[in-house]
């Protein structure tokens, strides 16, 4: 049902998004990849059968930069938003820096508001977009708070969208633990040991794969009944 369809990802140059522009490509549609950096649009269009994918640079900290990229792209049918950074987990509220906390929201809740706000009117009739939280907005451990905040606010804000920008579709993916770049910041051996002490504690016995989340993005943007949904997929970590 992606057939013909032009998706955009803001942040489908790496990880999540890019598992969902390959599996919007693989359904037929054509994909326009969107992240900050030149050499990431470049290697991940090259990564994609020819022809398939295009590629643009958008800073999504940026409001003139989204505006200007939904004022060039013309109309498409459905926006996928996974551009994300790590965030510092475990920092009580006591102890974090204000402006950090709040500049945090700048990329995640904030990028989502503008590439929706900008995004809009170039969307066509029977399309949908898909925005990103996490599990800490279910299920968040202490020193989560304001990763936690943003998670909330951005479900929040999807079910607001869902009534507003209706008949378009809006959804959200709640991933788990999924091993991507995300995570390079982390020393390589210490990494390995939060992976493999939490797939020992997960239902699945594993933690994701970036394939595992996309299948989620693609099923919102086909089935044309699901609107103002958050759609968790993390392999039961909000059960334990
Ligand atoms: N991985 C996990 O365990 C996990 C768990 C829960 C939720 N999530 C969320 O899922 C989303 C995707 O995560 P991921 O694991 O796929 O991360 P990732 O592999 O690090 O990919 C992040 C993407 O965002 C882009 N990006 C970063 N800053 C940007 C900016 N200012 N403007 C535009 N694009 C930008 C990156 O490309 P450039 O560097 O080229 O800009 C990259 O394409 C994020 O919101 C993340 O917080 C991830």
């Amino acid at each position: 049902m992606l057939q013909n369809k032009r998706v955009v990802v803001l942040g489908g140059s790496r990880g999540i998004g890019f598992a969902v522009a390959q599996g919007a490509v693989r359904e037929g549609a054509h994909v326009i990849i969107a992240s900050s950096q030149e050499a990431n649009v470049a290697s991940a269009v090259g990564r994609l059968p020819e022809g398939a994918a295009t590629g643009a640079v958008v800073d999504v900290r940026s409001v003139e930069s989204v505006s200007a990229f939904f004022a060039e792209v013309g109309a498409f049918d459905h926006l996928v938003f996974t551009a994300g950074e790590p965030l510092p987990f475990g920092k009580p509220v006591t102890e974090i820096d204000l402006a950090t906390a709040r500049g945090f929201f700048e990329l995640r809740y904030w990028g989502a508001f503008a590439a929706v706000k900008a995004a809009r009117p170039q969307m066509r009739d029977g399309g949908s977009v898909v925005l990103t939280s996490g599990t800490s907005a279910r299920r968040p451990p202490a020193g989560f708070a304001f990763a936690a905040s943003i998670c909330g606010a951005i479900e929040s804000l999807t079910r607001a969208l869902a009534l507003e920008f209706a008949p378009l579709r809006v959804n959200v993916v709640i991933p788990g633990m999924v091993a991507t770049d995300l995570w390079s910041g982390v020393p390589s051996d210490a990494r390995a040991q939060i992976f493999r002490t939490m797939a020992a504690k997960l239902p699945v016995g594993r933690i994701g794969e970036p394939d595992d989340i996309a299948e989620a993005y693609l099923s919102l943007m086909r089935n044309a009944y699901v609107t103002g949904q958050s759609v968790i997929v993390d392999g039961g970590a909000v059960l334990i």
